[in-house]
């Protein structure tokens, strides 16, 4: 059992964290005196320690080596910064490896990663355990009382280089697992369905991990792989934890997770972390990379449950790692920075304190660039750190979502398994569209996991469940029929948690919620696309599943032929109901569409070119109170035009209305009510935004009554009083 320190304030440094990992054994410790006295001029107050340390810190597997580390902490600690101390694991030396070869990975194909890099270990080595354990309780010891420890940092990046192995250790980890997942081989067999192909187990034994083979390997097989990677990293991790807990009990633990990283599952691994902490690297050439940052902020924020989260890294300039390694250009590295406060962190850290000479990250940006104090990215450093410090009450204080986004990894592996009606039926290439057009609507957006009570939100979106169980489905339409509303994309309720079809037509458990049937899915190929219309019709009397084959074509294109002499008669403005006149005429499907029929549901748009011409592409299902919307396609950029209704329907509106183009605006709130309005203007031009209340801004103690004008890249952080101080 690991224990959680559950706490709303990360670490016992007052106000909103600055600083980054330090690797001060990439330097002469003469060095280290200068770098105290400039993190305490830039307004420092936690550096991660040790990242990289382990060859450092164990010379050989029987000396240790902790005496530049103690002088180390004791400078910090003197210089008043506090220590976010890693548990070094993360880079295994080479007497280890070369003692135990057997730790290194091995690739699908069989081939052993060597020693050179880093995240060089078999997430199952026994070797590897134990000497990572051993490391984590040797440090454990020696500094849990050290008054320098602010938190742990645990191993760095699971699942970054390195996800999965190979071994031979890995397979009997694989086994164990399967075990104790499937209890005995005849469920093994049928969970994965191995009367196809001749792929029967007679026993456990027979079992390897999903190696390359000579065609399409088993689906279940490579699902419960996914799982069972994820599980493996998460063991290691938890091992780890629970000698923390053991030894330095009290002293909060995290690990930094890789923002929305297919790999693992964050729900799952976030229940394990006393707080989360992440890294991100929006990249300076995408124009639009600030809405995918919002993005994994919001999933950083959502996985445990709002309560504030650390942007454990970021690059102060440049990364090293992309083909092409753009700058943050002035300004956007502190608008970028105060984006992450803006959606619930509570601190801001980079990769890394000073620049490094050698290695591989050599042409990495750094808090303290190569030039030193003379360059513009250590002016940057000094500068957001001396604003930070007048945001520190912003510690602590929430932020919640207006509407919930379904994330589940479950179907996130198995979506994006092989042979499907189409590959390129990519989560994140699903997910990204709800999310940009949610964010350009300026409303928050919360993450939940499929086991979470939606109730709390009048608006759950689930962009895509294609492995669905009943207990999942059940919980939906439970939410649906007490009054809540569900958008939900195409390709779900397909599978079971076995990768199974659901039988009897999809979206098999959400047919009923859903009120329609999928007769087959129709992928879009390529750059073409379908166009959409708004629909006119009632919804059929009779469920025309009924329908035999030819009767159906029949009534296609008698359907097809009413529809458009409809629409040409009738004018846009007749099109009824509310929801329904809003809805552009200019819609287009792209990469995936579906032959649906509506069963319970009405029909909003239609299909309007193509095979499925004069079929439902979206619909609305009144079930209880509530409703619950299909896509039976991917709707691209023109999504947000089928949302608008719906969204109107829940009564969601933007976080402040009026907002301009480019300007993004979120909103925490501390426990007495105060609010705290952000302002981020991502935009290329200056922008005027209308505020709904006055407040002061806390980077420059301005007032703004009414207004105010935003430069490009310019942000402000408004104090808006508790209401009842206002009245
Ligand atoms: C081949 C194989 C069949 C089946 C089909 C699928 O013809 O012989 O077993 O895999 O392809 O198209
Ligand atoms: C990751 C790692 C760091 C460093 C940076 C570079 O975040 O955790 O050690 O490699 O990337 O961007």
């Amino acid at each position: 059992m690991t224990a959680t320190v559950t706490m709303d304030r990360l670490t016992r440094v007052p106000g909103l964290l600055y600083g980054g990992d330090w690797n001060p054994e990439q330097w002469p410790e003469q060095v280290w005196a200068e770098d105290v006295k400039l993190m305490a001029e830039a307004g420092v107050n936690l550096v991660t320690v040790g990242v990289f340390s382990w060859a450092r810190l164990q010379p050989d597997a029987d000396s240790w080596d902790f005496g530049w580390l103690d002088r180390l902490l004791d400078l910090v600690h003197r210089h008043g910064i506090a220590v976010d101390l890693a548990t070094a694991t993360a880079s295994p030396p080479a007497w280890l490896v070369r003692a135990h070869p057997e730790l290194l990975p091995v690739t699908a194909d069989g081939v052993r990663l060597e020693f050179g890099s880093r995240q060089h270990y078999c997430p199952s080595s026994p070797a590897y355990r134990q000497a990572a354990v051993r490391l984590t309780r040797a440090l454990a010891e020696r500094y849990r009382d050290h008054p320098a420890l602010a938190l742990w940092h645990i191993h760095n990046e699971y699942g970054d280089h390195v996800q999965e192995c190979f071994c031979p250790a890995s397979a009997a980890d694989f086994r164990r697992w399967l075990r104790e997942r499937h209890g005995d081989i005849e469920e093994l067999n049928r969970s994965w369905g191995t009367a196809f192909w001749s792929q029967r187990y007679n026993s456990f034994e027979q079992i390897e991990p999903p190696r390359t083979a000579p065609g399409p390997v088993n689906p279940t097989q490579l699902l419960d792989w996914r799982r069972f990677c994820s599980d493996a990293l998460l063991a290691l991790h938890r091992a780890e934890k629970a000698v923390l807990d053991e030894v330095s009990p009290g002293v909060p633990v995290t690990t930094n997770f890789m923002s929305m990283l297919k790999a693992l599952d964050y729900w799952e691994w976030s229940r394990h972390e006393d707080f989360v902490s992440d890294d991100a690297y929006p990249d300076p050439a995408d124009p639009r990379a600030h809405v995918n940052a919002a993005m994994n902020y919001d999933l950083m924020r959502s996985l445990k449950g709002g309560r504030p989260w650390l942007l454990m890294e970021q690059a102060p300039s440049a990364v090293s790692w992309r083909p092409v390694n753009v700058p943050k250009a002035p300004g956007l590295y502190r608008l970028w920075s105060l984006q992450a406060l803006a959606r619930g962190a509570d601190g801001v850290l980079h990769f890394q304190w000073r620049a490094s000479v050698a290695g591989a990250e050599k042409f990495h940006s750094a808090m303290l660039p190569h030039r030193g104090t003379a360059a513009r990215g250590w002016q940057e450093t000094v500068r957001f750190g001396t604003e930070l410090r007048r945001l520190g009450e912003l510690a602590g204080t929430r932020l919640r979502g207006q509407v919930a986004v379904l994330l589940d990894w479950d179907s996130w592996w198995a979506l994006e398994l092989d042979d499907h009606p189409s590959a390129r039926m990519r989560w994140l290439d699903l997910l990204r569209p709800w999310y940009a057009a949610l964010y350009e609507r300026g409303v928050t957006v919360d993450f939940v996991p499929p086991t979470a009570d939606p109730d709390g939100y009048p608006l759950l979106l689930a962009p895509n469940l294609y492995l669905l169980d009943t207990a999942t489905a059940d919980r939906l339409t439970a939410y649906v029929r007490g009054g809540g509303r569900l958008v939900c994309g195409p390709f779900s309720g397909i599978t079971d948690r076995h990768d199974h079809i659901h039988p009897g037509g999809h979206p098999g458990p959400l047919r009923e919620l859903l009120g329609i049937v999928v007769d087959e899915h129709w992928p879009i190929p390529d750059d073409a696309t379908t166009s959409l219309t708004p629909a006119g019709t009632e919804p059929p009397a009779e469920p025309r599943t009924e329908l035999r084959a030819e009767l159906r074509a029949e009534l296609r294109a008698e359907l097809r032929t009413e529809l458009r002499a409809e629409l040409r008669t009738e004018p846009r403005a007749d099109l009824r109901t509310e929801p329904r006149t809003d809805l552009r005429t200019d819609l287009r499907a792209e990469r995936w569409s579906e032959w649906i029929e509506t069963e319970t549901a009405e029909t909003l748009v239609r299909y309007d070119s193509g095979a499925l011409a004069g079929l439902p592409a979206v619909t609305r299902n009144r079930l209880g109170d509530g409703s619950a919307w299909y896509l039976s396609c991917h709707l691209g950029t023109d999504l947000g035009a089928v949302l608008d209704p719906v969204l109107a329907e829940a009564g969601v509106g933007a976080e402040l209305p009026g907002l301009p183009e480019g300007v993004e605006a979120t909103r925490r709130h501390a426990a007495d009510g105060t609010g705290y309005l952000f302002l981020l203007n991502h935009g290329p031009v200056e922008r005027r935004v209308p505020l709904d209340a006055p407040g002061t801004d806390l980077l420059t103690g301005t007032e703004a009554a009414t207004a105010v004008t935003l430069a490009p890249l310019g942000a402000v952080v408004l104090r808006l009083p508790a209401p009842q101080e206002r009245a």
